[in-house]
């Protein structure tokens, strides 16, 4: 090529990867495959190799490189990096709005709301199009300069749209027109969570220290000297503020803006809320789905939309007046552990539990947290009536994260793991190779509390009305020794005892009888087989006839069901060479327990299904355990190979990633029909 035409070539390779990473980042669309652009990249490399008098610094192969620096050069922002005070509740949101509206004249308000997003602050200045300075917060006045690592960010745009595209589109959309020579934005340099955990688990494995939050590791990774090492952070960032002033007239307007100059905004997840009962409505939207956010977000900004109200409030402190971060309620808390028990599951396993001194996490009262087993009480270093941190995210049941040794007073104890089951006095076992102390006494009141409970949960038997108190009563007056015994209760049998009356004794004996027919996949999850879950019970329904194959079904033949591992398949085995078990399977049957075998496609088999929104009729668990039950995959993500979206309130954008791709998507109502 000669090098007219080479620089031509490079040229045009470097606006198809802008194009590219514009589609990707800002439109979330993806015309060409990663791979492909990254060919197109290694193509614009070696022209650039050549000709190095052709490299420009908005070119994408410049985001890596350069020497380490010694120290970052100074910035003194233009405009104040401020920050914004912080509100809990409705009563601090309701105190804010009355002091505005003391301070303003009647002026209509309303309120542009946004996720926070818990990163760094950073501003980015744009010379005709092309990225000049990025710049860290500092301390509000003067800033660091980290140009070089903020190039690393492939979210951020080297080179802005071309200018002719802006004007065309702002004139589409009725927004203001810009001056394209000097263009200065504001954002967020924030880490995904699966980054973070990428980045936290290596660091484990070398034996460094750990980054404590998705926080902490995107200001540790902008502010490092050699951007290499920023580079392989893979940072992401929001753009949220459009400090130059083309005559904007609202916030809403200026994220509108900046998506047309071709940032990566955050607009789709934002909301215009005319009043504070909406910004409530909107904030417990959040509250419920942060956790499907691939990052980390710790409240909501909400400013007040008109600028010219804005602006007229002023600032107070450090902060403006007109914007405030509505924060969540703290995902974590310190209290003391009272104490540890140890709770027996239906399989026997030893589950040591940290009984708190209640406490309130993320809006509710948390009394206990789970433990997992001794060796983690070991890794935590953990002694009752210690100081700790406490952690409960979304609807995940609460653990213990961290201790404060340092606050003990030499009164706290050991926990020792019992060497006797708590329940049934049996020593405890445990193979080599597990972690998890376990009863092996199947007789144990414990498990076979436990074994109830399973037996007669929701994707089980389904039979409503027998509550642990009353499946533990049933078991001490005699009545119950395994499930299979639920069958032959007769009302007579409960009326005698205290708090039934008529009406719930005969209540329970219908519920029990109206459930001795169940599909085959159900009777075997009810089992209770270790390791054996829903979907393995679907698998087994499909590939045998009935119980007593499986019984009599090899290891190998057991292993060679897709998704059956080794550990799965001995399990079953040994579940069925247990007298016990052979006796229960015979009462069963004896007592008129039948199943019914699914038909062999199922009615959803090798159909995959997304579940999205709020669910009204039912929780979204009780939809996956139905979708599986009739042999269908549910998984969290929208790709092509999705057959189904099922959604409910507020679908989010898996709804709208859905229709893209041309996925059937369902309603609640439409989907009841499917699964009835
Ligand atoms: S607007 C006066 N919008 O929160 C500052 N800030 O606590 C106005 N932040 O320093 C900032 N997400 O680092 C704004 N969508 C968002 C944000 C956001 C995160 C951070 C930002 C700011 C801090 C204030």
């Amino acid at each position: 090529m000669k090098k007219g035409e080479t620089q031509k070539r490079i040229e045009k390779l470097k606006d198809l990867i802008n194009y590219h990473r514009y589609l990707y980042h800002v439109l979330n669309k993806e015309e060409i495959s990663e791979s492909a652009l990254d060919s197109l990249k290694k193509e614009l490399f070696d022209l650039e190799q050549n000709f190095p008098e052709f490299i420009t610094p908005d070119s994408p192969t410049q985001r890596v490189g350069g020497k380490p620096i010694d120290a970052f050069k100074k910035i003194e922002h233009k405009e104040m990096m401020r920050s914004l005070n912080d509100a809990f509740s409705r009563e601090d949101m309701d105190n804010w709005e009355n002091r505005n509206k003391k301070l303003l004249n009647g002026e209509k308000i309303e309120y542009y709301c946004e996720p926070k997003l818990d990163g760094l602050a950073i501003e980015l200045i744009y010379n005709k199009g092309i990225l000049k300075t990025g710049a860290t917060r500092g301390d509000g006045k003067i800033g660091e300069d980290v140009t070089q690592n903020i190039k690393t960010i492939e979210a951020i745009p080297l080179k802005l749209r071309e200018e002719k595209d802006i004007i065309d589109d702002l004139k589409k959309e009725r927004l203001p027109f810009i001056n394209f020579d000097n263009i200065i934005v504001r954002g967020e340099a924030i880490i995904t969570k699966k980054e973070f955990k990428k980045t936290n688990k290596e660091r484990e494995k070398n034996g460094l220290p750990l980054y404590a939050n998705p926080r902490n590791l995107a200001a540790g990774s902008l502010r490092q000297l050699d951007s290499k090492i920023t580079s392989e952070r893979n940072l992401d960032a929001n753009v949220y503020d459009l400090v130059s002033d083309f005559g904007q007239k609202t916030h809403d307007e200026e994220h509108r803006i900046l998506k047309v100059l071709g940032f990566k905004t955050n607009n789709k997840h934002n909301r215009l809320c005319k009043n504070m009962d909406e910004v409530f409505d909107f904030y417990a939207y959040w509250q419920k789905n942060r956790e499907k956010l691939p990052y980390e977000i710790d409240g909501l900004v909400i400013s007040i939309n008109s600028n010219e109200v804005f602006n007229k409030l002023g600032v107070a402190g450090k902060a403006p007046r007109g914007a405030i971060a509505l924060k969540f309620p703290l995902k974590q808390s310190t209290t003391i552990i009272e104490d540890i028990k140890i709770q027996v599951g239906r399989t026997g396993a030893m589950t040591p539990v940290a009984i708190l001194k209640p406490v309130e996490i993320n809006g509710v009262i948390v009394s206990r947290a789970t433990l997992h087993n001794d060796k983690e009480i070991e890794r935590l270093g953990l002694k009752i009536g210690d100081t700790v941190v406490v952690g409960r995210a979304g609807d995940v049941i609460p653990e213990v994260i961290k201790v404060f040794p340092e606050l003990r007073t030499g009164k706290e104890k050991n926990f020792k793991m019992p060497v006797n089951c708590p329940s049934c006095e049996t020593k405890l076992v445990k193979p080599e190779n597990e972690i998890v102390w376990r009863c092996p006494n199947h007789n144990c009141f414990s498990r076979k509390m436990g074994w109830f409970k399973h037996f007669v949960s929701r994707s089980a038997f389904s039979i409503d009305g027998l509550g642990p108190k009353i499946i533990e009563k049933f078991i001490e007056e005699g009545l119950l020794s395994d499930p299979s015994d639920l069958f032959e209760l007769k009302e007579g049998d409960i009326l005698p005892l205290e708090r039934f009356a008529d009406k719930s004794a005969k209540k329970i004996v219908l519920n029990i009888q109206n459930r001795k027919e169940v599909s085959f996949s159900r009777f075997i999850y009810s089992l209770g087989i270790r390791n054996v879950g829903l979907k393995t019970s679907f698998d087994l329904a499909l590939t045998f006839k009935s119980i007593e194959e499986i019984e009599n079904a090899s290891v190998e033949e057991l292993e060679s069901i897709s998704d059956v591992g080794p550990i799965v398949a001995q399990s079953i085995f040994d579940w069925f060479r247990l007298k016990e078990n052979k006796d229960f399977l015979r009462k069963l049957k004896e007592r008129g327990v039948k199943y019914f075998i699914e038909k062999r496609e199922g009615k959803l088999l090798g159909k995959k299904f997304v579940i999205t929104g709020t669910l009204e009729k039912m929780s979204r668990d009780v939809a996956k355990e139905n979708i599986i039950l009739l042999g269908g995959e549910v998984s969290d993500s929208i790709s092509k190979n999705i057959d189904y979206l099922v959604f409910g309130v507020n679908p989010g954008s898996k709804y709208e990633k859905a229709i893209k791709l041309g996925i059937k998507t369902l309603k609640e109502e439409d989907f009841l029909k499917i699964i009835s």
